[in-house]
């Protein structure tokens, strides 16, 4: 179906998907499940842990700062002597394209009485990090990089810190969980406030290590001085990844696809909301709680799809999904109007503007608006040239959005896809044969 090219593959449309599949471990959750193993006292066992770039960086980073770990496919085993033991590492550490492990490491590390750069590639480097390392300085670290502290590389030293009562003006669940982190190090009591309530998943698992954290509504406490004890984590599969065959299954014309163990927490299953009220076929099966994180197995039907609005309280829930969810009202009914989601422009690519632009290319009639997206649904997408421009979900969204559409398409990039979902095009062959 994809042959490889000197530059980039080419995808074939198809009209039926078929099969079961298991999509990887959830990135958010990886990242922290490898973190806090590494900030814990005692052995800590992942499962179904996600081989992607971006949580690869993060067990490097810990790798450098001390962390003995062994990783054997999905499965990562760490020697959590505690976050005390943490030492300076002797090079910078380079987060690749990961702002996850970027925020939340400079959260651990404004506790550390020692001195760590960290960068990453030319994406990181041009994204907000003011909005963590502000706070953090606030709390007590001493944080120095381009532009007054406010984009990497970035060299943190650690120290002693006071908890901070801190509204977030983002919905943002890495700003969130770098000030809970440091809060954990801190003097006293921290709070993160924010406008809306972001992925829980840090709250949820510092609570499986042993840390209370309380939540209510929008506000996450956390006390200084908790430690945190080694724990067996078993990851669910990521709904994010899932989302690309959710859309794909909704929208082909024939077929059914079973796609297992996929996380369901509440925070992350806005794109399920979104499809249901488009019309969509979905059923949740063998709903299960596991480690603190709810998980389910998602069939997929075909079915006629219609406009919706999708603001709010909404956007954070699905901030992950815009791209694929852009290429579903596309080839939906009716106008789709996606508000109040600015934030994608400070995401791996500006993706309101490169969702516009490469869904254009295809054939869609699609306007950018300056906080979202505003869709027309049309029959068919023509298809054509797209590229990823390093951006993973771009990169799979348009392999749906060629897949879907009448003349296939040529797509360049198609390897940034490896930073969070490293089988895709396989899982696509499979179900597509
Ligand atoms: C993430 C939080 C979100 C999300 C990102 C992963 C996390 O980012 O877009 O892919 O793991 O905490 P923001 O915190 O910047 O909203």
């Amino acid at each position: 179906m994809h042959n490889n090219r000197v530059k980039g593959i080419r995808i074939h449309p198809i009209k039926k998907v078929q099969g079961e599949i298991q999509v990887p471990g959830d990135k958010s959750i990886s990242h922290r499940a490898a973190l806090f193993g590494g900030m814990a006292q005692g052995e800590t066992h992942l499962t179904n842990f996600l081989p992607g770039q971006d949580c690869l960086s993060t067990l490097e980073c810990l790798r450098k700062l001390g962390v003995e770990w062994e990783r054997k496919d999905t499965e990562v085993w760490i020697n959590g002597q505690g976050f005390e033991h943490w030492r300076e590492p002797q090079d910078v550490l380079d987060v690749g394209n990961s702002g996850t492990t970027m925020r939340l490491i400079l959260g651990v590390l404004s506790g550390c009485p020692f001195s760590v750069t960290l960068t990453g590639d030319s994406s990181i480097r041009s994204r907000p990090m003011g909005r963590v390392t502000m706070p953090l300085q606030e709390m007590g670290a001493r944080i120095l990089g381009r532009q007054d502290g406010k984009y990497a590389p970035l060299t943190i030293q650690g120290g002693s810190l006071l908890g901070i009562q801190f509204h977030s003006p983002v919905a943002s669940a890495q700003v969130k969980s770098a000030i809970l982190l440091a809060g954990l190090n801190a003097q006293g009591e921290t709070t993160v406030t924010e406008p809306f309530l972001s992925r829980d998943h840090t709250e949820r698992m510092l609570r499986g290590f042993g840390v209370p954290v309380i939540s209510e509504g929008n506000t996450a406490k956390i006390k200084g001085g908790a430690k945190l004890l080694g724990q067996e984590v078993s990851i669910p599969g990521d709904i994010s990844s899932a989302a690309f065959f959710l859309v794909l299954g909704s929208l082909v014309s024939q077929g059914e696809l079973l796609i297992q163990n996929v996380g369901m927490n509440k925070t992350r299953t806005g794109i399920l909301d979104a499809l249901w009220q488009m019309g969509a076929d979905i059923q949740v099966e063998d709903e299960r709680e596991e480690c603190g994180e709810p998980r389910a197995n998602l069939r997929v039907r075909p079915a006629q799809l219609h406009g919706i609005e999708i603001q709010g309280a909404m956007i954070p829930r699905l901030i992950d999904e815009i791209p694929i969810l852009a290429v579903a009202a596309s080839l939906a009914k009716g106008v789709t109007m996606i508000r109040d989601a600015a934030e994608l422009r400070v995401k791996e690519t500006d993706r309101i503007a490169m969702v516009a632009q490469g869904m254009e290319a295809l054939g869609a009639d699609i306007q950018e608006l300056h906080d979202g997206l505003q869709i027309k649904g049309i029959s068919q997408l023509k298809g054509g040239r797209a590229s990823s421009y390093g951006d993973h979900r771009l990169a799979m969204a348009w392999v749906v959005a060629g897949l879907l559409s009448k003349e296939g398409l040529s797509l360049e990039g198609m390897e940034a896809a490896s930073v969070s979902f490293p089988n895709f095009l396989d899982l696509i062959e499979r179900i597509s044969n």
